[in-house]
């Protein structure tokens, strides 16, 4: 059995080969045998020993005044477990995630705080509010997590021959996961190439280039099927530089700062509801956007671990949102259901499932036109054991439900981030229901 195959208390296992990969030892991005077997489902997700903590002490207690998630809910995250392990202690980790939390709002304006969670009349639902975190959307929530990491392994001396500050940061991404990698590169002053689409926005590209970050175009050549900045970012890993995406089958770790959501919606949800009749403090349904996955993904791992902590009562079903315009998660999900085979069959057989969208996908919620889902598996997964399902909207419903957000909450919303809420208007069902608006209109 190699290294990367004995199990650690903290470690990474891929979802598709089952191999366990320690931290400490293996970069916890890529699985290693991505390349040899590419067709198996390779996505490497964190593992933390959750069972030993109660809520209390994992940052869930009612009294818990901490405002920062990383602070409050470090015992949750591999970051913590890992300096823990190597010679840190608790004090000079929480010093660690203030220093580069400083340095964030030094960039940004704000660092880390949770972010509202308020009930809606109008909507007839909760809605988390991530337009105001750091760079506008809840994409430096996933980054943040890497970072932590990184730099973790750099005080403690760990992968010390990746010569880690020798690379170069890389992501692929249309807008506001750049935006969040570029913010938080430059907080820890780490160079970072971000790749983006000929139509990424203007006012994007001046506040990247603020950032200092490197700014690669990338176009769509004719007849070349798959995302034209996923393929150039992939080059740039290959040459040497970190992952530092969104995409879980590229960094598997980035999924754990999405959990940060769950934790904090969990939170925040036993607080406004404490005192509640029992069994009845929970959400019925929630309704996540989905581009690549990592968003949902990470929302329902921190679900399900402030469940097993007992914090919530019950999971909400997971209604996942895609757009006419491109719904490569439906697509596998009336795969798998037609297949009739378990999931970990279904991931020895990606290509049957998932494959990068046929044509140029065109939406208003342009965010989540993602070729390929990256996160099917934990998606289906979780939709099966809640007993949600996969929505594809229409534009009119973007576009409504985007009114109708806007106004409600009376913030610019962008239409990828209202677009959980188009869901809620298409299935129209009732319940104690709950969405995030993801990201503000730039
Ligand atoms: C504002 C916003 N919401 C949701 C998403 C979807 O997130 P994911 O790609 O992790 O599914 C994105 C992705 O770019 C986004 O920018």
């Amino acid at each position: 059995m190699g290294a990367d195959a004995q199990r650690a208390a903290v470690e990474m296992v891929c979802g598709g080969c089952g191999l366990h990969v320690d931290p400490a030892r293996t970069l916890p991005f890529r699985c290693p045998s991505a390349a040899r077997d590419a067709g198996i489902d390779h996505v490497l997700a964190r593992r933390v020993p959750i069972d030993e903590l109660d809520a209390d002490a994992a940052g869930f207690g009612a009294a818990d005044a901490e405002r920062n998630p990383f602070v409050r809910f470090r015992r949750l995250t591999l970051a913590w477990h890992v300096a823990m392990a190597h010679g840190l202690d608790d004090d000079a980790y929480v010093a660690l995630v203030r220093e580069l939390d400083d340095a964030v709002a030094r960039v940004d304006g704000s660092g880390f705080r949770a972010t509202p969670l308020a009930h809606h009349d109008a909507l007839g639902a909760w809605v988390k509010d991530e337009t105001g975190n750091v760079s506008g959307s809840h994409k430096a929530r996933h980054l943040m997590g890497v970072m932590l990491a990184l730099r973790v392994f750099e005080v403690t001396g760990l992968h010390a021959d990746a010569e880690l500050r020798s690379r170069p940061l890389a992501i692929a991404s249309c807008g506001n996961a750049a935006l969040a990698a570029a913010v938080v590169a430059r907080a820890a002053e780490w160079p970072i190439d971000v790749y983006i689409p000929l139509d990424a926005s203007e006012a994007v590209v001046r506040r990247l280039g603020d950032l200092g970050a490197r700014i690669h175009v990338c176009q769509r050549e004719a007849g070349a099927a798959g995302d034209p900045c996923v393929t150039a970012f992939r080059a740039a890993v290959s040459g040497g530089a970190i992952p530092f995406g969104v995409q879980g089958s590229e960094s598997g770790l980035c999924v754990e700062g999405g959990h940060t959501l769950g934790w904090e919606l969990a939170a925040q949800f036993a607080a406004q509801l404490a005192g509640a009749a029992a069994g009845d403090a929970g959400l019925d349904a929630i309704y996540v956007q989905v581009g690549g996955g990592a968003l949902a993904a990470g929302l329902y791992r921190g679900l399900r671990e402030a469940r097993a902590l007992g914090v919530l009562r019950r999971l909400p079903r997971l209604y996942t949102v895609q757009t006419e315009g491109a719904w490569p998660l439906r697509r596998a999900w009336d795969r798998w259901r037609e297949a009739g085979v378990d999931l970990a069959a279904a991931l020895r057989d990606r290509g049957s499932f998932m494959w990068p969208w046929e044509t140029e996908p065109r939406s208003i919620a342009h965010g989540i036109l993602d070729d390929e889902t990256y996160e099917w598996a934990t998606l289906l997964d979780a939709m099966d054991e809640s007993g949600g399902e996969p929505l594809v909207v229409d534009e009119d419903t973007l576009r409504e439900a985007n009114r109708v957000g806007c106004a409600a909450i009376g913030i610019a919303v962008s239409h990828t981030g209202t677009a959980g809420l188009a869901g809620v208007l298409a299935k129209r069902a009732p319940g104690r229901i709950g969405v995030v608006f993801t990201g503000a209109e730039r």
